[in-house]
């Protein structure tokens, strides 16, 4: 059977400049004179994280960790494990993880009490994609770029089997 490839877009390059630049706005606002330590998920967080950072005029630090999670193919499982860690200390700042989409919740959920443990002054969340139909962890993402039916997206970030996360645009998963 041939490898699943990137089908039909769903949110497109435009589409993402201008709600990129929408969401670095309010966050700027948010957070003006607050310290703030930007958070991105590797790998799958990169474009969304490095386009969200520039559009927001605001002194902040950029830092990364990276998650696993058992269970393979599309969908994460309940144990997720952080197998990168920050280099900065987050006592007391205000942190902004930023991930490319929030689906069963477990990720993000797990992610925040990891840090929230760190005692940071506040931890909220941002994810350019949310699946809300998808939810095992009952979490909502204080900003969310586009909310998208349950189905299986590629590009912008987001990977099948390591691929395709070097698309300019959102596009579904064509399994031919
Ligand atoms: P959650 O823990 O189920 O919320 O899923 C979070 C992670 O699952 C994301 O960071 C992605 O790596 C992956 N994921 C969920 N849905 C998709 C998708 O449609 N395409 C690619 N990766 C996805
Ligand atoms: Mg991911």
């Amino acid at each position: 059977m041939p490898a699943p490839r990137p089908g039909a877009v769903l949110v497109s390059e435009k589409e993402i400049a201008a709600r990129v630049a929408e969401l670095g706005r309010t966050i700027a606002r948010d957070y003006a004179s607050a310290n703030l330590v930007l958070v991105g998920v590797l790998q799958g967080a990169i474009p969304f994280v490095a386009d969200l950072m520039r559009a927001m005029a605001l002194d902040l630090t950029i830092d990364f960790l990276r998650t696993s999670s058992y269970g393979s193919g599309t969908t994460s499982s309940g144990g997720v494990q952080l197998v990168t860690d920050l280099s900065v200390d987050i006592l007391d700042r205000h942190v902004l993880i930023v991930d490319d989409i929030v689906d069963t919740g477990h990720t993000l959920a797990a992610l925040i009490r990891t840090l929230e443990a760190r005692g940071p002054r506040s931890v909220r969340t941002c994810v350019l994609l949310d699946k809300t139909g998808r939810r095992e962890i009952p979490i909502a993402a204080d900003y969310v770029g586009f909310t998208i039916p349950n189905v299986f997206v590629v590009g912008y970030g987001l990977d099948y089997d390591g691929l395709y996360r070097n698309l300019p645009y959102v596009a579904t998963l064509d399994v031919i």
